[in-house]
C-alpha cells in the first residue's frame, strides 16, 4: 500500500507541531486573534490536529456539516480566511514541508472555505 502524506511527514506528532506553529502565527495576527479570545486553545489545537491528520490521509474525520456548524456563529470573513491560509503556508515553510505536500494541504484547506466563511 502507498504511504499517505500523513505517514510521510511523520504522523500525529509532526502534524501536531505544524498546527501548533500555525496557531502561533494566527495569534500573532490582530485580525485573527480576536476570534480566538475566549477559546480553549489546547482543545482547538487537538481538534485541528485530528482534522489535518484527516486531510493528509490519517485517521479521524469531521463532516462538512460539523465544520459549518462550529463556525456558523463566528462571522469569519473571506479576508480572515485568506489570512489564516497565509499563516498555514508560513508554518509549512518554517517546517520545510515539500512543496507538493504544502500545495496539497493548502488546497484541502481552500476546499472548506464555503463551510467556514459567513461574510465578505
Ligand atoms: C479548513 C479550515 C478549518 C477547519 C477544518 C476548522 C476546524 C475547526 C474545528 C474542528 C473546530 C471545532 C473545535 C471544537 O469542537 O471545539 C473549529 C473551531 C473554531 N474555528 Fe475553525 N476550522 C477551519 C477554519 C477556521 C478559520 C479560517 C478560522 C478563523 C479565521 C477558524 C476559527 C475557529 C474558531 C474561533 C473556533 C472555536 C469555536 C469555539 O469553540 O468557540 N476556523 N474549527
Amino acid at each position: 500500500m502507498v504511504n499517505s502524506i500523513y505517514d510521510e511527514v511523520g504522523g500525529f506528532m509532526a502534524v501536531r507541531k505544524l498546527i501548533s506553529a500555525f496557531y502561533d502565527n494566527v495569534l500573532d495576527n490582530e485580525e485573527l486573534a480576536v476570534l480566538f479570545q475566549n477559546v480553549n486553545m489546547e482543545r482547538l489545537i487537538d481538534h485541528q490536529t485530528k482534522f489535518f491528520a484527516m486531510l493528509l490521509g490519517g485517521p479521524v474525520s469531521y463532516t462538512d456539516e460539523e465544520l459549518k456548524r462550529v463556525h456558523a456563529r463566528l462571522g469569519i470573513s473571506n479576508h480572515q480566511f485568506d489570512l489564516t491560509k497565509d499563516c498555514l503556508i508560513e508554518a509549512m515553510e518554517d517546517f520545510d514541508f515539500s512543496e507538493d505536500y504544502a500545495d496539497t494541504i493548502a488546497e484541502a484547506f481552500e476546499e472548506k472555505r464555503n463551510l467556514i466563511v459567513q461574510s465578505n
